[in-house]
């Protein structure tokens, strides 16, 4: 990692390397601590944070899952990301926003210690992302279940769940895949270790409900909704295995992932086992709406 510019610790830009936390931190110890995932694009008219009105409510939305008393309002923190991404001097980059449970009591109960928040973004390439998302991803269907909302609040996006999409990571890795595929204790298609998943059968576009244990995808929605506007459509509904092998297309969204597209799933290969072509036509449309090119979407965008 380049250090670059400064990090936001609850209200104070301080220097990278001295961004640091006492190791009895109780998000250290219990993964008490939920995220944000932000991208910040390097547009023709200035750097702009794509989705962040999005990306604040659902923070908001983890941190009150986990009862977390926010010491700032949204409007502080959207105000925070602003002036972290101006500090780093960065024209694109990612951003991850970051509330825990900080050092006090030590024991399982969080709630008597202070909620901190950080702020970081670091360089983020465009198109720099996972491998597979040119030539295509390679997908390992992970023998780790998705744990689901019965255990913890699956719509946080909280530290505690990427343990078990970390497992599912490292095991596809391990095996010379390039990302995991999960299912849910149903047996669905869930999603990718930090990616949402669709699949292109017969020029019709689907991905699974959320009730299927996926997170709502910020890049889910606004694919829905690019597609939608382009004038076509997405069917939710559950995925089965064999829904995968079969389709001709899969690609995969998020963040950090944007459109990726995904050409073989455990030993089969998707459609041709090249890119499709509305996977392609959607990474453009994608692309356009982040880099500021497509004006029905500019409101989607903050000038920075
Ligand atoms: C588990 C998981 N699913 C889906 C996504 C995609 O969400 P988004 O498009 O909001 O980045 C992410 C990334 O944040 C994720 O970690």
């Amino acid at each position: 990692m380049q250090e670059v510019g400064k990090i936001w610790m609850n209200g104070k830009l301080v220097p990278f390397k001295d961004a640091k936390v006492h190791v009895l931190t109780h998000a250290l110890h219990y993964s008490t601590s939920i995220f944000e995932g932000i991208r910040c694009y390097n547009t023709s008219k200035s750097s702009a944070i794509f989705r962040l009105p999005e990306h604040v409510d659902r923070l908001f939305k983890s941190a009150k899952l986990y009862s977390m008393k926010m010491q700032f309002s949204k409007k502080e923190i959207s105000d925070a990301i602003i002036k972290t991404v101006i500090a780093s001097g960065l024209k694109e980059c990612y951003i991850r926003p970051l509330v825990y449970y900080g050092y006090g009591t030590m024991g399982l109960t969080p709630t008597q210690n202070k909620v901190d928040v950080s702020i970081a973004c670091w360089e983020w390439k465009m198109g720099e992302s996972k491998a597979g998302k040119f030539s295509g991803a390679k997908c390992k269907v992970s023998s780790w279940i998705k744990i689901d909302s019965r255990s913890q609040p699956m719509q946080a996006k909280a530290a505690s769940n990427y343990a078990n999409a970390a497992l599912a990571r490292m095991e596809a890795l391990d095996n010379g895949y390039d990302e995991a595929i999960m299912l849910n204790n149903q047996g669905k298609i869930a999603e990718g270790s930090a990616e949402n998943i669709f699949i292109v059968k017969d020029g019709i576009i689907q991905t699974p409900p959320l009730s299927a244990g996926g997170l709502e995808g910020i890049t889910r929605d606004s694919v829905i909704q690019v597609i939608e506007q382009n004038g076509g459509f997405v069917i939710e509904r559950d995925l089965e295995r064999d829904d995968l092998y079969s389709a001709d297309e899969i690609f995969m969204t998020g963040t950090a992932a944007e459109v990726k597209s995904v050409t073989q799933i455990d030993k089969v290969k998707i459609g041709s086992g090249k890119m499709g072509k509305i996977t392609q036509a959607l990474q453009k449309s994608f692309s356009d709406v982040t880099l500021g090119k497509d004006e029905r979407f500019l409101s989607w965008l903050t000038f920075v």
